[in-house]
Order: structure tokens, then sequence, then C-alpha cells
């Protein structure tokens, strides 16, 4: 697979199988995403990567949470600013309309959204998952390094024949992540990402992307 198509295949999968993500693959896989570049080769990823029981647990302990009507743990980064303004407010209501429009949720039907996002707690059935945390210390150059990191994890399970989702959804049940996980005080999870095989029987409707012109500017000379 080269890397338009590995570029393009990925996409956020929401359906998973159950055929376990063998753990030669899953190392393979983060030894090459290894390779990915951050300011000063400072590296300031921490990934966690759960298959089997411990990943039952978690799924269990937020399932949990969820039945009980549990509140979300208060966050510790904001994962937008409070008042989103134009274009990106307007896209994100266009991508409720994609996502939720696929499922067949009509626009207000907000708790027939929420049953269909409440799937984050179960990794929309993917048999493995990945944690990605950073340091409290770092500022916005290095979750960008993150960022670059996890999206280089996601190509790289597509070359592998692998799909994945990332999910901010797991910090706000992240006290239950670490229940599991035990990690350092001074780590902040970002997020969750699921990763295993796509059930081809689950719909989906492709996210659209904006207009190149507005968000790339040429100056040429
Ligand atoms: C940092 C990050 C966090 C995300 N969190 C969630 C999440 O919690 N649940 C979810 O279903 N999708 C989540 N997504 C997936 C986005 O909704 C998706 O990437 C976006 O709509 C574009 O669609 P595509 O990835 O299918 O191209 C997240 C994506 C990113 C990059």
């Amino acid at each position: 697979m080269d890397v338009y198509e590995a570029v393009t295949s990925r996409r956020a999968v929401r359906g998973f199988t159950d055929r376990p993500v063998p753990r030669e693959v899953l190392e393979r896989v983060l030894s090459a995403a290894a390779w990915s570049p951050s300011a000063s080769n400072i590296q300031p990823w921490h990934a966690y990567v759960l298959t089997g029981a411990p990943l039952a647990e978690v799924k269990k302990l937020a399932g949990e949470r969820l039945a009980a009507g549990d509140p979300w743990d208060e966050p510790e980064y904001e994962q937008y600013p409070p008042a989103l303004k134009f274009p990106y407010c307007e896209r994100r209501s266009a991508f409720g309309e994609q996502r939720y429009g696929a499922l067949g949720i009509p626009r207000g039907d907000i708790e027939a959204r929420q049953r269909a996002s409440s799937a984050n707690w179960d990794c929309f059935g993917a048999p493995a998952a990945l944690f990605c945390y950073i340091d409290r210390d770092m500022g916005p150059a290095q979750w960008a390094d993150v960022g670059m990191y996890l999206q280089t994890v996601m190509l790289l399970l597509r070359a592998e024949g692998l799909h994945s989702c990332p999910q901010m959804a797991w910090a706000k049940y992240r006290k239950t992540v670490a229940e599991v996980l035990s990690p350092p005080d001074e780590l902040i999870l970002f997020c969750g990402m699921s990763i295993g095989f796509e059930d081809v029987t689950v719909d989906y409707s492709r996210t659209a992307r904006a207009p190149l012109e507005e968000t790339v500017t040429f100056v040429e000379g």
C-alpha cells in the first residue's frame, strides 16, 4: 500500500470484528511509528497498548459508569475552545449530520446520538486499543508532535490491513482507564484509539473535507 492509499483509506472506523490483532503486528507498527518527527526529537508520546483481559476490564468499567449515569471526569485539557467560531462550528455540525445521518438518526434526536456515541466505551468492538498520554508539562508544540505520532500509527495500521478510530472520548473516562493502567501522575490522557479489523457490515458515511482553497493558500512567484 502506498502512502496516498494509506492516507485516503484511513478513516475513523466505528465497527470492528473480534478477530485478534497479533502482538507482532502491533510491535511492528509501533516500532516504525517511533520514527515520527518531534521538535528536538523529544518524542513526547506515551502509548499503552491493551488487548485481552485488561482491555475487557477497561470496557467493562466504562460500561458500568455509563449504565450508572456517572458524570464524566473533570477535563485535564480543553477539547475545543468554549465558543467554536465560524467555520469550525459549521464543520462540526456537518460532521454530526454525516455521522448520525448514516445511522438514520435525525438531527434533534440527542438521545439516539448519545446511544450511538456510547459505543466509544466498547471501542466499537475492537479487540485492541492504544491509550496515548502526554506529560502535563508539555506545550502546544509537543501536543502537535503527539498528533503526528498518532497519525503515523494510524497510517501504518492501514499498511497492515487494520483500521482505527482515535477517541478523545476516553479523556472523559480517564479515571477508569487509569484504574487499569496506573499511569504516573505527571501524565494526561490525550486520547484512546480503537484498533482492529473493520466490520464491513457497519454502515458509515465518508466524512467530507473543506475545499483546498479554504485551508491552503499558495503563494507563488
Ligand atoms: C484527536 C481526535 C479525537 C477523536 N475523538 C473521537 C471520539 O472520541 N469518538 C469518535 O467516534 N471519533 C473521534 N474522532 C474521529 C473524528 O470524528 C474523525 O477523524 C473526523 O470526523 C474525520 O473523519 P475520518 O477520520 O473518518 O476521516 C477523533 C479524531 C481525532 C483526530
